[in-house]
């Protein structure tokens, strides 16, 4: 894939997914334009990539805010004339059980992992427009179509409704040939989940997965950027599940799947 002259604006770019598909495109000629509420995070990024003589334009945004989004992209972006691929990859985890899961937490999470989306892709759409990419690439979850293991409903519910957010901007905006499409990871390793999933978990996680291990961040950033290349040119409103087959899972392991047949 080759990313040379083009604009990739990624949200969540200081940390794990974000910031591997920023590293990846920038390796392939990216302008990245790096969106996140962590400026020391924002900061690291913003030297090592200039070291490395990497296009970088950090702004700082908080993605559960409507309002900061409308600053970040009239002023933080002031400089970016165009976007080529949009990647809405900002995210947080809440891992409340459900009958004690606060109006807060609700709100907080929805509003961070679905409504910030929402209002990255309204607000950017000019400057998709003046892109030649004309990509979106948003970052669901496995959990979009199961149940979250790392967090509580307000994820699940969160991640369910960016598919449906894709599917619908990908219909409306598909006659300006602006393609929108999400990927759903299975368990990545990042900070998110190391906050949160302890050594053990983790091990068990990996017994899992069919492929035998956890997704590394990059894994998921070639996909990413895949679907915002030209080979994905006609694809449009669909999921790229990245989940070591995890999704084959039908809730027996594979040991009793075989005794079974022995
Ligand atoms: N790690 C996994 O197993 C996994 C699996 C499926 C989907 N995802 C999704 O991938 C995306 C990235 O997750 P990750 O694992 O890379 O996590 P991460 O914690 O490593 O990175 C998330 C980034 O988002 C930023 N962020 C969080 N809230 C923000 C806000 N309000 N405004 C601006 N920036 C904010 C953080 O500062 C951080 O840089 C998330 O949407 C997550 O739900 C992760």
């Amino acid at each position: 894939m080759d990313y040379n002259g083009k604009t990739v604006a990624i949200t969540g770019a200081a940390s794990g997914i974000g910031y591997a598909t920023a590293q990846a495109a920038a390796q392939q000629g990216a302008r990245i334009v790096a969106l996140d509420r962590d400026v020391g995070a924002l900061e690291t990024m913003r030297v090592e990539f200039a070291g490395k003589g990497w296009a970088i334009t950090p702004v700082e945004v908080d993605i559960g805010s409507e309002a900061s989004i409308r600053v970040a992209v009239e002023q933080g972006m002031a400089s970016v004339e165009r976007v080529d691929l949009l990647v809405n990859s900002a995210g947080i985890v809440s891992r409340g059980m459900f009958e004690t899961t606060t109006g807060d937490e609700w709100q907080r999470v929805l509003s961070i992992n679905l409504s910030g989306s929402f209002f990255c892709l309204q607000q950017m759409v000019p400057l998709l427009r003046a892109g030649r990419g004309r990509a979106v690439v948003n970052v669901a979850s496995l959990a979009a179509k199961r149940v979250s293991y790392t967090g509580g409903v307000s994820y699940t519910a969160a991640k369910a409704g960016m598919l449906g957010l894709t599917r619908h901007a990908a219909f409306e905006l598909a006659h300006e040939g602006i393609r929108v499409n999400a990927v759903c990871p299975g368990p990545v390793l990042t900070a998110m989940t190391q906050r949160v999933i302890s050594e053990e978990e983790q091990r068990q996680v990996a017994a899992m997965v069919p492929l035998g291990d956890w997704l590394s961040p990059q894994d998921v950033a070639a996909s990413i950027l895949f679907l915002g290349s030209p080979a994905a040119r006609m694809i449009t409103g669909t999921t790229l599940d990245i989940d070591g087959g995890l999704s084959l899972v039908t809730g027996a392991s594979f040991e009793s799947y075989r005794n079974a047949r022995q």
